[in-house]
């Protein structure tokens, strides 16, 4: 089995362009000193006005956090997936929770945005998770299973999936799920990909977990088998909190993963 690791960074609506960029060098240089093998990817998504200014860096790939869900014509304001293409991106979140939550986007909008974003040559990062309100109604199982499978319906047979796991109770808000509960969850997705797709497909998928990570948590989430990244926001914004972010990714890689086999499936679900 190998897919690689990612330490994602969403920058959310930030940073000014001086920041951003002074951020972005921060990243690169921290990133040049390192010893970042090939299997761990540095994905940073920015405002959509930075694809086109931050220089391209071999050891960053760069992303949207949206993506039109038609690549050209009359809608005012959207951007097309060709054309973050063509300016840099590689891939694109859709279904973050934020858009999900103000901006009303469905599961059926979301799914012709990932398709979109794949017609186009980016590999769509499909995020999901459950409100505090559904994991206390014991229902997080159904919730992951609804937006997994309305998306996986419309893709095609093959094309490359990130899927993030960010709990909507845990985004912004100081707490972070167990690393237990993300691994639970993951289990869960992952043996539902296995069902729809294939297991080698479920397999080869890295699924990222979201909400609260910082460079004190990433230790012991990077540690659990079943996590194969992170999405950051928070903690992106900082080049030293990103960056040891990468270094737990790094260490966990190196060794610091637990066995697979000692990991309780129902660990922290409830
Ligand atoms: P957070 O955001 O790390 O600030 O909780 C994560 C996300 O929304 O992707």
């Amino acid at each position: 089995m190998t897919r690689p690791t990612i330490i994602a960074g969403n920058w959310k609506q930030n940073p000014s362009r001086g920041e951003g960029e002074s951020l972005y060098r921060g990243v690169c240089e921290g990133l040049m000193a390192r010893a970042v093998p090939p299997s761990l990817s540095v994905i940073l998504l920015p405002p959509f006005p930075f694809l086109a200014s931050l220089p391209p860096h071999p050891r960053v790939e760069l992303g949207a956090q949206d993506v039109a869900v038609e690549p050209w014509g009359a809608y005012t304001g959207e951007v097309g997936a060709p054309t973050l293409r063509e300016f840099g991106a590689s891939h694109a979140l859709v279904g973050h929770s934020e858009r999900r939550t103000h901006l009303a986007e469905s599961d059926a909008q979301i799914a012709r945005k990932a398709k979109a974003a794949l017609a186009a040559g980016l590999v769509p990062i499909l995020c999901i998770g459950e409100t505090e309100e559904e994991r206390k109604s014991g229902v997080t199982d159904e919730v992951l299973d609804r937006q997994v499978v309305r998306v996986l319906e419309e893709l095609p047979e093959n094309g490359p999936l990130v899927i993030a796991y960010e709990p909507v109770w845990a985004i912004g808000a100081g707490v972070n799920a167990t690393p237990a509960m993300a691994a639970a969850a993951h289990a869960f997705i992952r043996e539902r990909l296995a069902t729809l797709w294939s297991k080698e497909r479920a397999q080869a998928t890295p699924i990222l977990y979201g909400g609260s990570v910082t460079a004190e948590n990433a230790p012991e989430l990077m540690r659990e088998p079943e996590i194969g990244g992170v999405l950051v926001g928070g903690a992106s914004l900082r080049p030293e909190s990103f960056l040891a972010i990468v270094d737990a990714a790094l260490a966990a890689a190196g060794g610091g993963k637990k066995q697979a086999n000692s990991r309780s499936r129902a660990g922290g679900r409830s």
